[in-house]
């Protein structure tokens, strides 16, 4: 994909559904008695990763089209033993949630998924699942997939996590339904919350105090109607387009706005981006806005503590936001970013670099310089979707042209970006 200068980005957009919600709404609707209806599902390659996992393991899925989906739950005894290997392809998500949940099946599996996956670190579950009684291996002995899991009666524990990390504590939750008694999880800072507001409307008694979340176990989860709404992610990548891009005005419509994963609109906020929260709806305690963005001047500013888990996913585009501001923005307290699909503080440093920002990588974030001009250069994206769609945003804000190798990464989480973007030069 090749991307040149632009200006003038006009119209409305309404980005895909919320990725953390669309897999969580597979995954408890398997477990639940009964029929679940999603409409908004994200139909990505991460979550088709979710739906084919427990397909394998016997849930009917049906898919009346790409966003709406009926899953015909067997409650939290009803999966059986795949006949294969699980793939979960390059998601984390589905990853580290379903060893949560084949950790208190009676009967063993192995998954793996991409090369990717096969390096992130999965040694977060490994130690909690085994204190609640799984047997779980790193089939090659390095902390990462293939896993072989064998189920077992677990028992519930009071875990305490070394990272602000919502696949863990949902990990070890969804582990916990199958306890003797309740388990907790205190975390270092709060992490999206999704997997606890959505348990508790399939029923189960789920309690957040501060940043320890607990669940207990053996409750009968019944199937619901869940409305995704559309993934601040990813709108993440137009109100960048929208602040810097000179002469524009995009409304983003239905945009999921949990205060556990809006860190987006408070930086922005306080950077001095022109942005309207108009709040729409509220279903479940997901609360939901169209956002009005215009081109701003921009001040750098400083990301750091308890607000980066709740924007650890648009750290890249902030990167190539804070390169259009005046002045430094520095990013600490996120060695998180080392590992996810790409170990995103290096290949950011590296692609920044080549297109002429002055950013310096840190052991925990970065230091970015604003204020001098990008121009066009050849970007690996790593295969990492967010990395693909930060560099669409900034090649249209560079002189020359900006040519991005591995586009199609994007499908991990919008399939149907670059058209999206596309309809807004018009
Ligand atoms: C996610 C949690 C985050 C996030 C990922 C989705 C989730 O990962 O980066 O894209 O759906 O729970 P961590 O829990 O590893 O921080």
């Amino acid at each position: 994909m090749i991307f040149t200068r632009t200006k003038n980005l006009k119209g409305s957009i309404t980005v895909p559904g919320d990725k953390s919600i669309s897999h969580r709404a597979v995954m408890f609707g398997a477990l639940a008695e009964g029929l679940t209806e999603v409409e908004g599902f994200l139909p990505g390659a991460d979550c088709l990763s979710t739906i084919d996992c427990f397909r394998r393991m016997g849930i009917s899925i049906e898919e009346q089209d790409a966003a709406r989906l009926l899953i015909h739950g067997k409650g939290l005894h009803g999966l059986k033993k795949p006949a294969d290997i699980l793939d979960t392809g390059n998601s984390g998500t589905t990853t580290r949630l379903i060893s949560g949940i084949l950790s208190g099946q009676d009967f063993e599996t192995t998954l793996t998924g991409d090369a990717s996956i096969q390096k992130r670190p999965m040694g977060r579950i490994i130690e909690p699942l085994s204190l609640m009684g799984a047997s779980i291996e790193s089939l090659k002995g390095n902390g990462c997939a293939p896993l072989r899991i064998q189920g077992h009666p677990l028992h519930g524990i009071h875990y305490t996590t070394k990272v602000a990390s919502a696949q863990v504590k949902s990990a070890i939750l969804l582990a916990g339904l199958y306890g003797d008694c309740p388990t907790l999880v205190t975390e270092p800072a709060l992490s999206r919350n999704h997997t606890e507001l959505m348990l508790r409307s399939f029923g189960a008694k789920v309690r957040t105090e501060g940043t320890t979340a607990s669940i207990e176990p053996e409750p009968q989860l019944s199937g619901q109607k869940i409305r995704v709404p559309g993934d601040i992610s990813s709108a993440a990548y137009f109100l960048a387009a929208g602040c810097i891009t000179p002469g524009s005005e995009l409304l983003i419509q239905n945009v999921g706005i949990n205060p556990t994963r809006d860190g987006i609109l408070r930086v922005l906020n306080g950077m001095g981006a022109d942005i309207t929260i108009l709040p729409t709806d509220n279903h479940d305690g997901e609360p939901v806005a169209d956002l009005l963005v215009r081109t701003s001047h921009l001040q750098g500013c400083v990301l750091e503590g308890e607000l980066i888990p709740a924007l650890i996913d648009e750290i890249p585009v902030i990167a190539v936001i804070a390169c259009f501001a005046s002045g430094t923005t520095v990013i600490r307290d996120a060695a998180e970013l080392k590992v996810k699909e790409s170990n995103r503080i290096d290949v950011m440093a590296e692609n920044l670099s080549a297109m002429g920002a002055h950013i310096t990588p840190t052991e925990d974030g970065m230091i970015i310089e604003g204020g001098y001009p990008l121009h066009g250069a050849v970007i690996d994206s790593h295969l990492d979707h967010r990395i693909a769609m930060s560099f669409a945003v900034a090649g249209l804000n560079a002189d020359g042209e900006t040519e991005i190798r591995g586009a199609e990464c994007v499908n991990i989480s919008y399939p149907g970006f670059y058209t999206d973007l596309g309809y807004l030069h018009s």
